[in-house]
């Protein structure tokens, strides 16, 4: 099995590396000697036109030959002319920082979300959804602190009207080499526009559970961990002090960047790092996908040298 797998993986690599020299050779003027006269006067047309005019002029010319892969010379030609634009000012931070002595030890950004089916007044049930605003969310405003003290490090987001306020706590510990989430809470005071008669209105709703990918992954020290994937729980907990209210709380993320413990000083952006299991499978899917069309060419590519050797073999034996 694992032999078949590097094959396979030569195989893909194999059929890249060919995508790349059919490419570079299309912008190469020097044609093969198969190729006729006609094609070389349309390639070097399209290197001049790549410095001078944009790619609009190179299309029809491409559309004139025959080989379909001087079509990939309108690729280069596009990515030449967008260098020009500058990068946006980033006033606004996607991340939730924590930093100390120019040290940012936290950083997170991503869409956390609590779906929560509280009690209501007159015995029913009603569900509603509470997000925690984003770093850089302009209309919800939202206060951050934390601290990269080494036994537990930890971020709190708060936002809501001063006694009516809910937060969101990460806490990291570490065991010097390795970073991990170990607690995810959040305290949502329950307002009457989004907990539409619950019982325990004005109160506060503690939630607390594990995201699968993200809690208990043990993280290199000074690196990352991200998860574009969706990841869930649907038993997170959810309790009001002094109430027996029942609450079932259902928790997810998306697109989650994170670091804690990081000890690197000046830095700005996120370290390099891990991925979450879901992200790593699904772009298992595209590679197998390929595997399986390669060995499908393969087969197709054998039976082929196999009929025309049998067939060769008939005729010489006729
Ligand atoms: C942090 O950086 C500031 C300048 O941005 C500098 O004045 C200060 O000394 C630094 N503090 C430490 C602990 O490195
Ligand atoms: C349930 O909650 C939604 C908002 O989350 C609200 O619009 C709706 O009126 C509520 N239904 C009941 C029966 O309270
Ligand atoms: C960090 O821990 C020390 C003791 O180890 C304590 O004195 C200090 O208050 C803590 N700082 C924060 C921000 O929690
Ligand atoms: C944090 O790590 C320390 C040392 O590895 C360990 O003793 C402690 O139980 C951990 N705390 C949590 C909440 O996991
Ligand atoms: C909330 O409860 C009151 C009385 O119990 C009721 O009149 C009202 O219709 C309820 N509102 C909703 C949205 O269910
Ligand atoms: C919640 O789900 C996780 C993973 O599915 C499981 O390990 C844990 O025991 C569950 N907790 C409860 C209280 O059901
Ligand atoms: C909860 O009940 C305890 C005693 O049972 C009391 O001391 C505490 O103040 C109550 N808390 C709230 C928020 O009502
Ligand atoms: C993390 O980075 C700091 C500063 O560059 C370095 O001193 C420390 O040894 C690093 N830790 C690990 C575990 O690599
Ligand atoms: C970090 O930057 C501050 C100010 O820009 C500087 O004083 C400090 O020496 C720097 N620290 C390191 C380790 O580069």
């Amino acid at each position: 099995m694992g032999r078949m797998f590097n094959f396979c993986l030569v195989a893909v690599l194999l059929v890249g590396v060919y995508g790349d020299e059919s490419s570079t050779s299309s912008v190469a003027p020097p044609p093969t000697n198969e190729t006729p006269p006609t094609t070389t006067t349309t390639s070097t047309s399209t290197t001049d036109s790549t410095t001078s005019t944009s790619s609009t002029t190179s299309a029809p010319t491409t559309s004139t030959s025959t080989t379909p892969a001087t079509s990939t010379t309108t690729i280069p030609a596009s990515t030449t002319s967008s260098p020009v634009t500058t990068p946006a000012p980033v006033n606004d931070d996607q991340f939730y920082r924590v930093t100390e002595d120019n040290v940012t030890c936290i950083m997170f950004s991503g869409d956390v979300k609590f779906t929560v089916t509280y009690p209501q007044a007159g015995g029913k049930v009603n569900t509603t959804t509470v997000k925690v605003p984003k770093a850089n969310d302009k209309t919800r405003p939202a206060t951050s602190s934390g601290s990269c003290n080494g036994s537990e490090q930890y971020l709190l987001v708060e936002w809501g009207a001063t006694n009516k306020n809910s937060n969101f706590r990460l806490t990291f510990n570490s065991t010097g080499l390795k970073w991990e989430l170990v607690h995810t809470e959040a305290n949502i005071y329950m307002d009457e526009a989004t907990f539409v008669n619950a019982s325990d209105i004005g109160q506060e709703l503690t939630v607390m559970g594990e995201f699968p990918g993200l809690s208990y992954v043990a993280v290199d020290t000074n690196s990352s961990l991200t998860c574009r994937a969706l990841t869930e729980s649907s038993n997170f907990t959810g309790q009001v002090l002094n109430s027996s209210s029942k609450f079932v709380v259902a928790a997810s993320a998306v697109g989650v960047e994170m670091q804690a413990y990081n000890s690197v000083p000046n830095t700005t952006n996120l370290q390099q790092g891990s991925r979450c299991e879901m992200d790593i499978t699904s772009d298992l899917v595209p590679i197998a996908v390929g595997c399986a069309l390669a060995g499908l060419v393969l087969l197709v590519l054998i039976s082929y040298l196999v009929g025309r050797r049998r067939r060769s073999a008939a005729y010489q034996s006729v």
